[in-house]
This record gives structure tokens, sequence and C-alpha cells, in this order.
């Protein structure tokens, strides 16, 4: 089948990168293929109620620097398990996939790029599954989606936290403070512990080695006995205590998005050290700050190469396969073997050795 009309939609929370990939697939598209490149607004809500605008070489141009996304985006909109408030305040969910499949035809689109994280590339697959010729493009900052070693969004997001980092050493030594530093990830340890030692914390506490507070606090102590009173840890927002569960700021139950939001430990820990031991602890937490701001040269690098591979993929007919960076070349993958599988750190990986090994704890018993 010839190609003549393309879509691109951005799913999930943004990242730095986004308009990098968006700009690549345009001009990707248009420049090697003379192929229309339609951006469908606000990720798969757009598909449903049919808000396009038209990409071209000259709408994309100066969007590599720019953070977020020109085409917006949104964690709301699950087509096969779409979410409402219904008047008296209870969410509903409803399977909208026919009115977006319907919609897709009606644009006239041979093929959709899909740019999301783990539940966007999910339903970019089950769309596929339904007939839509659909090639999945990863992107997190959480680093956590299977099938790929890197997606645009995480370098530029350690990068805002190492400079956190940086900033947090030099008032924490100057006031002898145990200073914490709470970043995102959701589920997956990589923004804290990547962040956590370029930023040369003493202490890196993720989702997937639950923390013994006793250790903690003796790595505290120890040191300030040691005479460094003045300590740095970097705990991932879903880090939990050993026994305990993650510290969540909104269930799942009362949320559209249909997850939990994390959020706490940072403040939790530092609660705890604070009453333990005799220190000053202060929490940062870090936030959306990750999120937004312009892409390092990794990312933009990383979005650019994908757009253009991901272009090549449709023109292939390479359909139901996800863009992914396997050890410094992309590469394709099927999305059934990546779509809603997330890829965690495994507690034996060589960056957890080797965090340990230059004397940082994680916290474990
Ligand atoms: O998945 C990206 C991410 O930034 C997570 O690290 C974080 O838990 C979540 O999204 C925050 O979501 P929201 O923007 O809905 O608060």
């Amino acid at each position: 089948m010839a190609i003549k009309r393309v879509g691109i939609l951005t799913g999930g929370g943004d990242c730095s990168g986004l308009n990098a990939v968006i700009r690549s697939v345009t001009r990707s598209a248009i420049i090697k293929h003379n192929w229309h490149v339609i951006g469908i607004e606000d990720g798969f809500e757009g598909l449903l109620e049919n808000r396009t605008q038209p990409l071209t070489v000259r709408s994309t141009r100066d969007i590599l620097p720019l953070g977020g996304t020109v085409i917006g985006t949104t964690n709301k909109g699950n087509l096969f398990a779409y979410r409402r408030v219904l008047p008296d305040g209870t969410l509903a969910t409803e399977d909208r996939s026919k009115e977006a499949i319907d919609n897709f035809n009606r644009m006239g689109l041979d093929c959709l790029f899909v740019v999301g994280g783990e539940g966007t590339q999910e339903i970019g697959f089950k769309l596929h599954q339904a007939g839509c010729p659909v090639i999945g493009i990863p992107k997190t900052i959480d680093n956590d989606l299977y099938g790929t070693d890197y997606t645009f969004g995480f370098q530029t997001a350690v990068q805002v936290a190492v400079d956190a980092l940086d900033r947090l050493t030099t008032t924490g030594k100057s006031h002898q403070r145990v200073m914490i530093l709470e970043v995102m990830g959701r589920n997956a340890g990589w923004i804290a512990l990547e962040s956590g030692i370029a930023g040369g914390a003493h202490i890196i506490l993720i989702p997937e080695i639950p923390y013994d507070l006793e250790k903690v606090e003796e790595k505290v102590r120890l040191r300030a006995e040691g005479g460094s009173p003045f300590s740095i840890i970097v705990v991932g927002e879903g880090a939990r205590e050993m026994g305990g569960e993650q510290i969540v700021s909104a269930a799942a139950g009362t949320r559209l998005q249909g997850v939990a939001q994390l959020g706490g430990v940072g403040n939790y820990i530092a609660g705890r050290l604070g009453r333990n031991l005799d220190l000053e602890v202060r929490c940062t937490v870090l936030g959306h700050v990750q999120r937004g701001g312009t892409p390092t040269s990794f990312d933009r690098l990383l979005g650019t190469r994908l757009g253009h591979c991901a272009v090549e993929a449709a023109c292939q007919g390479e359909f139901g396969k996800l863009v992914a960076l396997k050890s410094l070349e992309v590469v394709l993958v099927p999305l059934d073997e990546c779509a809603g599988k997330v890829r965690t750190v495994p507690p034996g990986h060589q960056l957890v050795t080797c965090a340990e090994a230059i004397g940082i704890s994680l916290g474990r018993a």
C-alpha cells in the first residue's frame, strides 16, 4: 500500500524531546516521501473529538529545543476503558475504541505514529489489533518501557535531578544538614539511581529495593561520626520501606487516569530521620520540573533518530512495531512483546553494584 497521509499523536505525561520526534517525523515524511502529516491534538482525546492540525516543515520549524509537545497530550484518554465523571461524582468506564477507529478512517490516515510510554503503547497496540496500522515511538522520563534501552526524556530528567543535587550539596554542606531529594519515576528507580550516582548521593532509595530505615539512619550517623554531618539522599517516589506500602498522594480509584499518584516518601523519611537523629533534615520534591524545559542533546538526537526510523518502518509496512534503541542501534520490536510491560531496575543491575561498590547505601537490610 502506498502511504499518502500519516497521523501522529503524543500520549501520557509529557517529557523533553517530544517536539524533536514530531519535527523529525514531519520532516522525514515530507522531505523524503512527500506524505501529508496530521498532528492529532491531546493524544487519543483528539482522535475521539476529531481535533487535528496539519504539520509541515514550516510549522515544525524552531521546535527542536522546545520542551512539552506542540500537539498537546493527556494521560486520561484510554479508548478501551474511557473514564468520565458522572453527575453524581462517581466514575464510569466505557469502551470508545470504535469511535476512534471510525475517526481514524474518516481522517484518511494510512498510519498512526503513537508516541508514548507503556500505557499509551498498550492502547496503540490494541488499535493496531483492531485494524489501524500503528507504529510506536517510546517516550517517558521514567525509562521504564520494555523493549528499549532508553526512552527519550529520561536523560533530560536525570540532568535536572543532577543539577538539583549539585545545588542541594552546597547548601547542605554549609548548614551541615541531611538533604533529601524526591524524584519521579513511578515504580522504576532509574532516575533516582542514575541521578544519585552522577550527583554524588550518599544514599539512594529505589522502588525495586525496599529500604530498611535503620540502615539509612546508620549510614547518616556513621558519616556524622566520621566528621560529615551532611548527607545527600535521593529517593524515587515509588520507594517503600521494608514491609510497608508505597506512599500515594491520590489513590487510583479517585483519578481519571486510573493509576495512583505517587508522592510523599521524601517527607516521610525526613520526618522519621529528624525524630531519630540529632541532625537537621530537609526534603525537596523535584516534581514536574523533571518533565519540562529544553531537552539535552542526547534526547534531541534520540528523538530525531526514532522519528526518522518510524517513518522508514511505515514505508516498509512494518506496522505493529516499536522503534527501540538497543545497544546504540535503533531496531524494530513487535508491540505485543513490549506494550503494557514495564522495565524496572533489576536488583543485581550493574548500576546497583557500581553504586554499592563506591560506598553508596541503597538502604538494604
Ligand atoms: O510517567 C511519568 C511521570 O512523570 C511519573 O514519573 C510520575 O509519577 C507521573 O508521571 C506524574 O503524573 P502527573 O503528571 O499526572 O502528575
